[in-house]
Formats: C-alpha cells, sequence, structure tokens
C-alpha cells in the first residue's frame, strides 16, 4: 500500500479534483483504491456520489477519539475499487488532540495496508494538524496548482513546509510533482510561471498537465469522476495521462485486476 497526499495550502486549485480523478483511474487500472477526506468541507465524498451523514462515522473521528477505528468510515461507491472515508462536516481544527501520527496508525495496520494499494489524501486548504497527518502519512505528496503568480508563491510556503515537515517527522517523504491544473496553454503569462517554476523545482518535478474544462465541474456536480461522465474530454485525457506519469514515477503496481474474458471469441 502506498499514500499519495494531494495538497496545497490554496483552495480552489484542483485538489479535490484531482483526488477524484486520479482515485478513479487508477481504480480502472485495477489498484484498489482508499479515498479519504480531510477537508471538512466534505467535497471528495462528493465526488463520488457520497454525503457524509450527521450521523454516519467519518475520518475526523481519528482526530479526536483514541478509540475510533478508522474501517468504520469506510464506504464502497458505485465505482468498483473505489471505497471513500468521508469528511465530518462539523469537524473544528482545534479539536485534534490526537498527535501527529493518528492518521498513519490507522493506515499501517493491516487491515487497512492489505484491502488497498493506493490511499489518496485529500487534504484541507490550511496548513494545521490535518495538513500535518497528512504529510506524516503520506509516502508522497503531489500538488496541483493553478499557473499564476500568487499560486506560485503557494508553491514556494508550500515548498517550505514540505521540506520542514519532511526533515522533522517524514524524511522520506517524496514529492512526487507539481500539477499544473486550469491549464490554458494560450496564455503567455501562465506559461512564464510554469517555467519559474520548473527551474525552482526541476522541470522533472512538473507532471501532467490538466486543461482547463467545464465537464470536470459538471462531473463534480453530477458526482462521478470525469472517466465515467465525459470519457471523451479533455479533462478524462489529461487525467488519464497523469494517473500513467504518477504511476510510473512512483512505481505503482500496473494491475491487480483479472484479464478481460475472452467469451466473445466464439469457438
Ligand atoms: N481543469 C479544470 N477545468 C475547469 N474547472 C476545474 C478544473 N479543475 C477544477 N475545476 C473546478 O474548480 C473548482 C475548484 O476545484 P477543486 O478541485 O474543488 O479545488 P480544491 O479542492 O483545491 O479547493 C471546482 O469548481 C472544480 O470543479
Ligand atoms: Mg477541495
Amino acid at each position: 500500500m502506498k499514500v499519495v497526499a494531494i495538497c496545497n495550502r490554496k483552495g480552489g486549485c484542483g485538489k479535490t479534483t484531482t483526488a477524484v480523478n486520479l482515485a478513479a483511474e487508477w481504480a480502472a487500472r485495477g489498484l484498489r483504491i482508499l479515498l479519504i477526506d480531510l477537508d471538512s468541507q466534505g467535497h471528495a465524498g462528493l465526488g463520488f456520489g457520497i454525503r457524509a451523514g450527521s450521523r454516519a462515522p467519518a475520518v475526523h473521528a481519528v482526530f479526536t477519539r483514541p478509540d475510533f477505528d478508522l474501517r468504520e468510515a469506510i464506504r464502497d461507491t458505485e465505482v468498483e475499487n473505489v471505497a471513500v472515508a468521508p469528511a465530518d462536516p462539523s469537524f473544528e481544527g482545534g479539536s485534534a488532540d490526537q498527535g501527529v501520527y493518528a492518521l498513519d496508525r490507522q493506515l499501517r495496520l493491516p487491515s487497512i495496508a492489505e484491502r488497498f494499494d493506493v490511499v489518496i489524501l485529500d487534504t484541507p486548504p490550511s496548513i494545521g494538524s490535518l495538513l500535518i497527518n497528512a504529510l506524516a502519512a503520506a509516502d508522497g505528496a503531489l500538488v496541483p496548482m493553478v499557473p499564476h503568480a500568487l499560486s506560485a508563491e503557494g508553491i514556494q510556503q508550500f515548498s517550505r513546509l514540505f521540506f520542514r515537515v519532511a526533515s522533522m517527522i517524514k524524511p522520506d517523504l517524496r514529492l512526487l510533482g507539481i500539477v499544473p491544473v486550469m491549464v490554458n496553454p494560450r496564455i503567455g503569462h501562465q506559461r512564464r510561471v510554469l517555467e519559474a517554476v520548473a527551474a525552482e523545482f526541476g522541470a522533472h518535478r512538473v507532471v501532467g498537465g490538466i486543461r482547463m474544462d467545464i465537464s470536470l465541474a459538471e462531473a463534480f456536480a453530477a458526482g462521478e469522476p470525469i472517466r465515467a461522465f465525459a470519457p471523451n474530454s479533455r479533462g478524462a485525457s489529461d487525467y488519464s495521462d497523469l494517473a500513467d506519469d504518477v504511476s510510473h514515477i512512483w512505481e505503482l503496481p500496473r494491475s491487480t485486476s483479472r484479464p478481460m474474458g475472452h467469451s466473445n471469441l466464439g469457438g
């Protein structure tokens, strides 16, 4: 099992869209995915049509209750190979008091580690105990960014936090890549920002590239990943490519699913 945190301290930069659609793409390749929604806005679950009920167990209990078992919060989705641990919409940041490794401890239990190939952590847009827990639990991080000047600054701030956390609590945490999202290749300013990001982090760290595509927002509103909602869209094609790129960089297993049957070959 490998754990990836999708993070950037800015809101609205495509974290949840990336978490949901990477989950769907890897699941379609046969990997068993657990998507954990650490943002109490609860959006990642919604992307698969899962709404956290006010009574249903949510992942945030991991941070407030010493006796909580994360398995209680895990729910299957309509999409094969994708399970979701929804967020608690009433969670207050200050109430997280189970320490930096609360999430990590749960994910390393054999009942979780053997059940999933990849855990995807969608994170809130703030630097706090949940993001620190996410980075402490993660093997790799992916940072979506909208290429304009302000978000380049956000990336620099994130990078400082990333390397500080890594050196203190997770020395082998790997920055898998920075993912430009809502890209419009015709805007020269975006190109210049991306060149600056590549210069700062190394060109090999800039992966994928998700173009602006309104179908991504429509798919989300419909509670479906883009590959199901609009399989021929730019968004579906870009997220498919991103899933392949990150699989390659991170050496994910190619597939654990059975090959297609041959019943239509006749005989
Ligand atoms: N490539 C894209 N093209 C167009 N709209 C997008 C794209 N990626 C995300 N969006 C939309 O932008 C908004 C913010 O994205 P979201 O993934 O929720 O960001 P975050 O989780 O970082 O706050 C959402 O309405 C989403 O549907
Ligand atoms: Mg989000």
